[in-house]
């Protein structure tokens, strides 16, 4: 059989969706019971960009359900450097692993690799396009943290151009009902046309305003920040000239809603204030810990094992 891969948020229907959010529930609730679920099994994390979070949460999911991991942490420590192309390296560890998560610079890349796959690819980030398993994090927060995915509006601030993260989640969010996005940015930094595009096909409200203040965070269930992403600028002059445009601090916390977390993908370099994580509206330091559930559950998923527990 075909392996299943997950490239987009959108790869998984809105029950699908549902029914893995349901399972990282109760991974979280019930650690135990799925703790050798995945005896045997291997995990590649092929990370050709740097990352932290997104490959140590993978490994730990992996170790969490019993299995095992392998992998690299830089295209440098990989036959990359030889010329070795992705869909190489894939069918190279398709023979050592049962699954793989990849993080390329290159957008596509991990679909390449997935055609060529034997087993489940999970695209771990690729380039300024897409990261759908910080999605499954950041939905699984939002479900766990609100109580529903539905009529929320949801504010997403920084670099909306390069951030892969915001593309994901505004997909994903889309399908569900009553939810509208105001997207705050700089006007060099806005959403790619495509996302715009789709928004606009599917008649879902949004509005894109510049300034982070009161009446843009008004009303808001959920601010969503994000860092300028450096590593895409073609310019360090034009990165210097964006990269605190936006800083979210205790003062402007006291504009916000009560009732509004503030998520965010991570690393944060000068967006929000240290002074702002003691805030118990702050919520980013607690998704992290969702996206290891989020993970387990994707794992389950993708190797068929959905249904699996040590009883
Ligand atoms: C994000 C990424 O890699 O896109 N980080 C992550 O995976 N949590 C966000 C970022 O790097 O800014």
């Amino acid at each position: 059989m075909a392996p299943r891969h997950l490239m987009s948020p959108l790869d998984f229907s809105v029950e699908e969706m549902e029914k893995l959010l349901d399972l990282a529930s109760d991974i979280e609730k019930n650690p135990d019971k799925y703790s050798h679920v995945c005896d045997g099994k291997r995990i590649a994390t092929l990370f050709y960009e740097p990352s932290t979070r997104t490959r140590l949460s993978f490994e730990a999911a992996m170790m969490n359900l019993g299995g095992k991991v392998l992998g690299f942490h830089s295209s440098d420590s990989s036959s990359a450097t030889k010329g070795e192309s992705v869909s190489d390296t894939i069918r190279i560890v398709s023979c050592y692993a049962d699954i793989c998560a990849m993080r390329h610079p290159k957008e596509g890349a991990p679909l390449v690799a997935s055609m060529k796959s034997s087993i489940p690819v999970i695209n771990a980030g690729d380039g300024g396009h897409q990261h759908p398993t910080q999605t499954l994090t950041d939905m699984m927060t939002i479900r766990s943290l609100k109580g529903r995915l539905g009529n929320l509006k949801i504010g997403l601030c920084g670099d909306l151009k390069f951030g892969r993260t915001v593309h994901s989640l505004i997909s994903s969010l889309s399908r569900y009902e009553g939810v509208s996005f105001v997207l705050i940015s700089p006007e060099e930094l806005r959403v790619p046309s495509y996302v715009r595009e789709s928004l606009a096909a599917k008649k879902i409200p949004f509005e894109e305003v510049v300034k982070l203040d009161e009446s843009t965070m008004s009303g808001l269930d959920v601010l969503y920040m994000t860092r300028v992403q450096k590593e895409r600028f073609f310019n360090e002059a034009d990165y210097v000239r964006m990269k605190d445009f936006y800083i979210l601090d205790r003062e402007k916390m006291e504009l916000a809603p009560k009732d509004m977390i503030v998520l965010h993908p991570l690393p944060r370099v000068n967006e929000i204030a240290v002074e702002v994580d003691d805030d118990p509206r702050a919520c980013y330091f607690r998704q992290v810990q969702y996206g290891v559930y989020a993970r387990m559950a994707l794992i389950l998923t993708l190797l068929g094992m959905e249904d699996a527990t040590n009883e």
